[in-house]
């Protein structure tokens, strides 16, 4: 395995469909590497399910990336990232790299008021990761959390502008805006989707924290500190491989909605094998 070569994939993992929101910051913000995705879409939703099991499924995927030969991995799922990135960090050997740390840290910079909010799965704000890590940058943070189980399935029904979606949103937050929070997590991999309808519900003034993004540029940082940023030479063959544990139809389809390739070359394999 080449490990340790620049010009090697970035290994990207979800449940499914929405870490693409992930792998679309790294492909905005390091256009020259590689990506290779997989998502579980045999064994989603992760958010509902225990530690034992997240951890266990991400370390079969980790392996599976392994043998694409990867460089590094970035676990794009909160709830994965929640409960296995301890875990599994350093698997291999290789860098590991969550979304809910970098997306802590930037929310904790972002307030001024010292009230953030977290809206994720029921796994991933049953873990508290966030609230323990911002309040870890700044023990005086005070982090109203909230567990949006509803907003999945319905960006994955594409009612991204829907006004029952705005409807559920605008109970999902209202606690949110009682509590005056001025920074808000968008913590799931789905949540970007809907960052206008949340905005709008959650008003100009409060800042919207995309752990998507913040991990493209954690990613960024941590290859150029370890040599790996690929210098990009390697320009013929198409950068992106994706791979699913269930070729259900409805991942090309969403894929092709948010990603302005064409997915249809998916792969399905048996996750179980690894
Ligand atoms: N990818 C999951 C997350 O970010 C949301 C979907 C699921 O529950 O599997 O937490």
């Amino acid at each position: 395995m080449d490990r340790g070569s620049a010009e090697a994939p970035i290994g990207v993992f979800d449940s499914g469909v929405g870490g693409l929101t992930v792998a679309r910051e790294i492909m905005r913000n390091l256009p020259a590497e590689h990506i290779v995705y997989f998502g579980d879409t045999a064994r989603l939703p992760y958010g509902s399910k225990s530690r034992e099991t997240i951890v266990m499924f991400s370390r079969q995927i980790i392996r599976f990336l392994q043998t694409q030969d990867v460089k590094a991995i970035v676990i794009a799922c909160n709830t994965a990232s929640a409960y296995a990135l301890d875990e599994v960090s350093r698997e291999g050997g290789l860098p590991v790299i969550g979304v809910v740390k970098p997306g802590a840290r930037v929310a904790a910079e972002a307030t001024k008021n010292g009230r953030v909010g977290v809206i994720g799965t029921q796994g991933t704000v049953g873990s508290h990761i966030y609230r323990d890590l911002i309040q870890k940058n700044d023990p005086r943070i005070t982090v109203i959390e909230k567990a949006c189980p509803l907003f999945v399935p319905l960006v994955e029904e594409r009612w991204i502008h829907d006004p029952i979606t705005r409807q559920v949103a605008e109970r999902y937050l209202a606690e949110m805006k009682s509590q005056q929070v001025d920074t808000l997590v968008l913590g799931c991999t789905h949540y970007p989707l809907l960052r206008s309808m949340i905005g709008e519900v959650m008003g100009s003034s409060v800042t919207l924290v995309n752990p998507a993004y913040e991990a493209a540029q954690e990613l960024k940082r941590l290859l150029e500190r370890e040599g790996l940023a690929n210098p990009g030479t390697d320009e013929k063959e198409f950068p992106y491989r994706f791979f699913v544990s269930d070729l259900a139809e409805n991942f090309k389809e969403f894929a092709n909605s948010i990603l302005p390739y064409d997915v249809g070359m998916t792969q399905k394999i048996d996750i179980e094998e690894y």
